[in-house]
């Protein structure tokens, strides 16, 4: 028992780490943050307040939350000459690499914000972070279409600023659309954290030589852009255009996906944790209909997308497999109503995660009993054997 949960003993030797930040129960499609169940927050909360929850363990004070806000708005500006480095990447580069090279090239730029154990650079660099990472997102989708990149605006808050630096041009003023300023925001919420996945445990593994937060983040969001992690948003959009091209039905894609043909999987489903519904992927898919239809979305990718849910639900292989939708099952289709080309999805999945990153890093930092550090492995290789005398 850990105060809060009482853990089978089986259980407690496969947990790499102790953390009060998330909790997930995956049989019972269960998560909350700092306590908070997932659907309230989804519900009343905005990403700026979660955020502030993951990070400093409590909902803010509305003058607390303002104070984040308004600090996050000050530093959303990046230095000119970080500007220059997008010049260096191709054209066609993916963005997720983009990111996650811009990222760790902060601790370049900010010297006074790499020390681990100094609050204030702490603090300077959660910031920061929060600040200029949508910034630098926008900027790589600027570049992979040719367009010139935007200042923020520092009228606007963090969602409201990323959507314009996203999709404004220089010559004509953005108009901010309520439905998609509210529709981010709450795919943001979902995204926000969630226990040691892939790439928060690389996030603390890095941090876990007090690499400094610019540098762990970087490496997180490599983890993310794996397809079994958070590249299989981009994935599932491409899995429903393969499907919806071939015209063929869709219990046609399952067969094969039961098959194992070609190690085909059906992307979107499955989850090393949720052994049932990916509470996520429910309140994304109770909001898709509405928000596609307010977007004028793509309706069959989303009727191919239910048809598959459908199918896989009622079918042994799945059934029998506990595979149920997770959280990338249906976002893309929302991104992709949003205006965002599906390069641009599992960057939005590593805007969303950031706040998580931060806490779960601070969290480490503060506690070295959290800390992954240095696994140990079993060895399976030669047994001992002398050198060749020649
Ligand atoms: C995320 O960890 C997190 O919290 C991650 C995340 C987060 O918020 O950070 O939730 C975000 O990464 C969600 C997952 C996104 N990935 C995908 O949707 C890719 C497709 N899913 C699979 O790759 C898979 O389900 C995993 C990797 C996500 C989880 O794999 P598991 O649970 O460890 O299952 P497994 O690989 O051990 O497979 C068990 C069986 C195998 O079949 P058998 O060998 O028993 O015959 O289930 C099959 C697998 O082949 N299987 C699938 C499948 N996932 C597992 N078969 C078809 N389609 C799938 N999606």
């Amino acid at each position: 028992t850990t105060g809060n949960v009482t853990y089978d003993p089986g259980f407690v030797n496969t947990a790499a780490t102790s953390s009060a930040i998330t909790f997930i129960d995956g049989d019972k499609g269960i998560l909350r943050y700092r306590g908070y169940p997932i659907e309230e927050l989804a519900e009343h909360s905005s990403f700026l307040e979660v955020s502030y929850l993951l990070i400093y363990g409590n909902l803010p004070t509305p003058a607390e939350l303002d104070a984040f806000d308004q600090r996050i708005r000050r530093h959303t500006m990046l230095n000119e000459d970080l500007k220059g480095f997008f010049n260096g990447f191709p054209r066609d580069a993916h963005p997720m690499p983009v990111l996650s090279s811009a990222v760790s090239a902060l601790s370049t730029f900010y010297q006074d914000s790499l020390d681990p154990f100094d609050d204030e650079q702490v603090e300077m660099a959660t910031i920061r972070l929060m600040a200029k990472m949508p910034v630098i997102a926008a900027y790589a989708h600027k570049k992979s279409i040719g367009q010139p990149m935007l200042y923020p605006d520092n009228s606007m808050n963090l969602v409201e600023n990323y959507l314009r630096l996203c999709f404004g041009v220089p010559t004509e003023h953005y108009e901010m659309d309520p439905v998609v300023v509210k529709a981010l925001d709450l795919l943001l919420i979902l995204h926000a954290d969630h226990e040691q996945n892939c790439s928060t445990s690389t996030v603390r593994m890095v941090g876990s030589a007090n690499a400094n937060m610019f540098a762990s983040v970087s490496a997180g969001i490599n983890a993310l852009f794996g397809p079994l992690h958070g590249g299989a948003n981009e994935a599932v959009l491409n899995m429903l255009r393969q499907i919806q091209e071939s015209g063929e039905p869709v219990e046609k894609f399952v067969e094969r996906v039961k098959n194992k043909e070609d190690g085909v999987k059906l992307m979107g489903f499955g989850h090393r944790v949720y052994k049932n519904y990916d509470p996520r992927a429910k309140i994304v898919k109770a909001t898709a209909h509405e928000i596609l239809e307010k977007l004028g979305g793509n309706d069959e990718l989303l009727e191919i997308a239910m048809r598959l849910e459908e199918v896989a639900l009622t079918d042994e292989y799945f059934v029998s497999r506990k595979l149920y939708p997770n959280v990338d099952f249906y976002t893309g289709l929302i991104y992709k109503a949003m205006g965002f080309p599906e390069k641009m999805f599992t960057v939005l999945f590593a805007i969303g995660r950031l706040p998580g990153w931060i806490a779960q890093w601070r969290e480490m930092m503060k506690d070295p009993e959290t800390k992954i550090g240095r696994p140990r492995q079993l060895y399976t290789g030669e047994p001992e054997r002398m050198y060749p005398s020649r």
